[in-house]
């Protein structure tokens, strides 16, 4: 096969090319002083096919009629995915992207090349900004060098450089020759043992390439600073800073201005300041204004979102030489600090700020789509987590302004494991150490990131290591580019605790796993990830999807082996080298805990019973201990979502379907929540909210699988506690348990409203770990907790009632019997197929004898005939009710 697919493909891409030539487009690509421009798109080719040199393949009025033509951004596999060579469906299955890819295609160099016409006018400047080109490349305009890949460096090197001379009037043409990546060689954004590489390990344009015209001055991106901390008073010193270049051979004297805009669109104010520059010479102006009765930005869970706009811009004896695009920031405060446990803890806007957050993956092809990233917004939202952290991925713009929009907090950082941690001393990492030219990258990578998230009211901190922390060397050229680039928000040297550099101090973070299967009670203990300080990637390792996703991706053999084959192989697990290419420490607590399943659906319903388990405990143990005494700080579940379809490591899969492992954190997460504490037998009322009061009654139900009771009790808090936790009262009964009981707690407010419900299934005994025999990625469990006798139970008569309004309904489910009905899982469907859209208020319920529940779904209409419910439980019989 080799490059004959390729081939094949170039003229089935001829044949269908709808997109016209840029050669047909005369209309200047830019017209005035101020403007920019993103290169609209590209026609991409590989080196092997073509047979000129760059320099002429860089002059316009080549024919590329046969070339890929791709959109404006993407890797070169995006390019073939989104020219139809390859289709994702089909590599995602099974074993095929291992297979039907020839990987040999991406050692060699790849072009991207586009020509646009230009009306070049008189005494002004034209630059090409590049926003990282993965991992190398060299450009060339109209036939002239602007940048080799010993300068265009970097998955995150941002570049300007000015082209004036090298453009004509008339039409124009520029080449980008992008070299293969290799993760460890180059600065780039690699997986490490998140699921199997792309072929061409992101290689290529993955951003914006843009263009901008300006006058003698050019403006680089505002930065933002305010005094706001959390005392109140009404007004807010609000300054902004950019850097002015002259760009011309004589001295000048321009005006900038920033014009700021309140939320609602009306102009609050505007700045000026005169600045003298020198030819060729750069200065940072600082513009300083009061902003009265500043609305305050908060994350989505405490408050809204009020966004100002500020523009800036140059002239030059009144004539614009250069605007900036407008940025929008936020005003608020976050701050961090190291506590006497040496834990990192935030505050936001004064308010201690417990992080519950996840790992963030972007598509495995780096492909970027806006509403896509919404929609996960939503979906994080929605699990009441506040932040994501973004290890070494830090994705698009639109990523930070949305949420800067929806209120979530990004942690961002570099990534671990490969060249990013190729430092001297680490004999750990697999990178290239790093040469001087890799501090230069290193310095152009954290300028352009902090340029292009400065602003951002969203932004939680920036960890400039992962595993391990930057050399003094590189945490100097780090904090340096931060500090020039008014960087407002913490810095932190590393995402664990195995050093620190001087200059920063401790990180105060965590990383001592578990990466797999633990049982709930771990999280309830006092070593490695258990619920104190700060966890900055851990988790159960749990997040195994429904059936209507995994028959996207799995064939009928991996789903035999799925249930069949515990400590097998799996490709969709992660990469073959990694610790957790199999399911064997997960399956070995399944089969045990809740036996030997005896089909797929029968595997399911344990998995997403084990998952709900763990990521429950889990968030419930960090919620319900950050008032202790070495309080939790944050943690963040590894991970949010697979790059690509993933059996684990997700809160919600591929398709953005939630799934038990969903669930389990978004009952946990609850505003305010009632937690049951597994090795203190104890019950914790919880509150994430800053504005709880009042009364609080907590009901504890505790019952045997056929419905008798074993203790029932109530306990009362006389005042809520915003945003922290309480113990409130002990279990009683846990010794009376038999096989394995429920219980059920409830927490009421003011007038008996319901503000949380939760049950759990509980054994006789707690799972038994061995801690001094536990890795980097897990904590071996010695005596299994027996959860089987769940599965010997009979029926329960649950009836289902609906009451549907527009695109949401309520849906009523009454246990008519005296028996429990255990994990009942609802679905909304439309036809066989899953609603992908349906957000429901809880799921995978649990329903005491006679208890009635009311539980909401919507979802986005569309779609063909209207949706069905669907449900079943471990002893509820499988239903189905139209919505009518
Ligand atoms: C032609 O180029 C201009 C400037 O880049 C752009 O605004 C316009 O949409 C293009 N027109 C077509 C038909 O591609
Ligand atoms: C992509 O592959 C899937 C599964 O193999 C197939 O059903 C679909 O028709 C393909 N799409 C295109 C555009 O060829
Ligand atoms: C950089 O470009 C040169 C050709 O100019 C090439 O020989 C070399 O392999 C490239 N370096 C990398 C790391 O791709
Ligand atoms: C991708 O990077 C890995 C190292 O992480 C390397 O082994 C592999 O050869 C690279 N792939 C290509 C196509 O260069
Ligand atoms: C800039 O302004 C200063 C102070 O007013 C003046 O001395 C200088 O001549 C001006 N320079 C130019 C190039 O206009
Ligand atoms: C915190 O870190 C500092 C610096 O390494 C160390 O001296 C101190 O003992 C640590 N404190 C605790 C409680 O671990
Ligand atoms: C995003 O969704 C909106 C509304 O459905 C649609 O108009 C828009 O084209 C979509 N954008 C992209 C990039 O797909
Ligand atoms: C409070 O509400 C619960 C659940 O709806 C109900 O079982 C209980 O009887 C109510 N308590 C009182 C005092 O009304
Ligand atoms: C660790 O596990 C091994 C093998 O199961 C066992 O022999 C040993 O006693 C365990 N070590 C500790 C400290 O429990
Ligand atoms: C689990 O509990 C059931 C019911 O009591 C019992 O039959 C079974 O032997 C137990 N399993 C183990 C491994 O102890």
């Amino acid at each position: 096969m080799h490059f004959s697919i390729i081939a094949a493909a170039v003229g089935a891409a001829r044949l269908t090319a709808s997109s016209p030539a840029a050669s047909t487009n005369s209309t200047s690509i830019l017209t005035t002083a101020g403007a920019q421009a993103v290169i609209p798109g590209w026609h991409l080719q590989s080196s092997n096919n073509v047979s000129q040199s760059v320099i002429a393949l860089s002059n316009a009025g080549v024919d590329t009629s046969s070339w890929f033509r791709v959109g404006a951004r993407g890797s070169v596999f995006a390019g073939l995915l989104e020219s139809g060579v390859y289709n994702d469906t089909h590599l995602f299955f099974s074993n095929n992207l291992e297979n039907a890819v020839d990987y040999s295609a991406y050692e060699i160099p790849w072009l991207y090349r586009e020509e646009f016409a230009l009306a070049r006018q008189p005494n002004q400047h034209y630059f090409l900004q590049t926003n990282g080109i993965t991992s190398r490349a060299d450009i060339y305009v109209n036939g002239v060098q602007i940048a080799s890949n010993k300068t265009q460096v970097g998955s995150y090197g941002g570049k300007k450089y000015e082209i004036t001379n090298a453009l004509t009037d008339g039409q124009n043409a520029i080449l980008i020759v992008a070299y293969p990546t290799n993760y460890l060689r180059d600065f780039a954004m690699g997986y490490v043992d998140w699921n199997p590489y792309p072929p061409d390990n992101g290689t290529g344009v993955w951003r914006y390439v843009e263009m901008a015209q300006t006058g003698p001055v050019s403006l680089s991106d505002p930065r933002i600073k305010t005094d706001y901390e959390y005392t109140w008073r009404n007004a807010a010193t609000v300054t902004v800073r950019i850097d002015a270049t002259n760009n011309g051979d004589q001295a000048i004297n321009a005006t900038i201005t920033a014009a700021i805009q309140g939320p609602k669109g009306s102009q609050v104010t505007t700045v000026s300041q005169p600045v003298s520059l020198p030819p060729g010479q750069s200065k940072t102006v600082s513009m300083i204004t009061d902003l009265s009765n500043p609305q305050i930005w908060w994350p989505a869970s405490w408050g809204s979102q009020p966004l100002y706009t500020v523009s800036v811009s140059a002239s030059i004896s009144n004539t614009i030489s250069d605007t900036a695009p407008p940025r929008r920031f936020g005003i608020r405060h976050v701050s961090s600090y190291v506590n006497s446990y040496n834990d990192t803890a935030f505050n936001l806007n004064g308010y201690p700020f417990l992080v519950m957050g996840a790992g963030y993956a972007p598509d495995v092809f780096y492909r970027f789509d806006v509403n896509r990233t919404r929609s996960q917004i939503q979906r994080i939202l929605d699990l009441g987590l506040n932040t994501i952290r973004l290890e070494g991925k830090q994705e698009q713009p639109e990523l930070y302004d949305l949420a800067d929009e929806m209120g979530l907090m990004i942690m961002a950082g570099w990534e671990c494991c490969d060249k990013w941690e190729g430092w001297d001393y680490n004999e750990d990492a697999d990178g290239v150490k790093w040469v001087d030219a890799d501090y230069e990258t290193a310095n152009a990578s954290m300028l352009h990131e902090a340029a292009m998230m400065q602003t951002h009211p969203s932004m939680l901190a920036f960890l400039i290591g992962s595993d391990y922390w930057p050399n003094d060397h590189a945490t100097q050229v780090y904090v340096d580019a931060l500090n020039k680039m008014d960087w407002p928000n913490p810095v932190i040297a590393s995402a664990g605790k195995l050093g620190y550099p001087a200059l920063l101090g401790p990180s105060g973070m965590k990383m001592d796993g578990p990466y797999d299967w633990v049982p709930p009670n771990y999280w309830y203990g006092d070593q490695l990830g258990a619920a104190f300080g700060f966890g900055s990637e851990l988790g159960a390792g749990v997040g195994t999807p429904e059936i209507s996703s995994l028959r996207k991706f799995l064939s009928a053999e991996d789903l035999d082996d799925l249930w069949q084959h515990p400590h097998k192989d799996l490709y969709h697990m992660s990469t073959n080298e990694s610790s957790f290419y199999d399911r064997s420490i997960y399956n070995d607590g399944l089969y045990n805990r809740y036996g030997k399943p005896k089909s797929l659906e029968d595997y399911l319903r344990k998995a997403q019973m084990s998952d709900y388990e763990a990521t429950r405990a889990e968030f419930e143990a960090y919620v319900a201990y950050k008032g202790n005494e070495r309080p939790s700080t944050g943690l963040i579940y590894w991970m949010l979502q697979g790059a690509w379809p993933n059996l684990h490591w997700q809160l919600f899969d591929y398709y953005e379907q939630p799934m038990g492992s969903y669930y389990g954190v978004k009952v946990a997460t609850r505003p305010e929540h009632v937690v049951y504490d597994y090795e203190q037998k104890a019950v914790w009322v919880t509150s994430n909210a800053l504005n709880s009061s009042g009364m609080r009654n907590v009901s504890i139900d505790l019952i045997h699988l056929n419905g008798s009771s074993i203790s029932k009790s109530t306990s009362s808090l006389d005042e809520a506690v915003p945003n922290g936790s309480s113990n409130v009262a002990s279990v009683r009964g846990i010794n009376s348990i038999h096989d394995v009981a429920l219980l059920r707690l409830r927490l009421a407010g003011e007038n008996n409203v319901t503000l949380s419900r939760n049950v759990y299934w509980l054994s006789k005994e707690n799972d038994v770990m061995d801690w001094d025999n536990s890795t980097w990625y897990n904590t071996p469990v010695v005596k299994y907790a027996n959860m089987t006798t769940l599965y010997t139970m009979t029926n329960a008569t649950v009836s289902v009632s609906t009451k549907k309004s527009g695109s949401s309904a309520t849906v009523t489910l009454e246990n008519k019997s005296g028996m429990p009905a255990v994990f009942i899982r609802l679905g909304l469907v439309q036809g066989s197929a899953a609603v992908e859209s349906a957000y429901w208020d809880d799921n995978y319920v649990t329903l005491f004898p006679h208890e009635k529940l009311d539980i909401g779904v919507k979802w986005r209409t569309g779609g063909a005939g209207s949706p069905s419910i669907v449900w079943d439980g471990v002893n509820v019989p499988s239903g189905k009710s139209s919505l009518g």
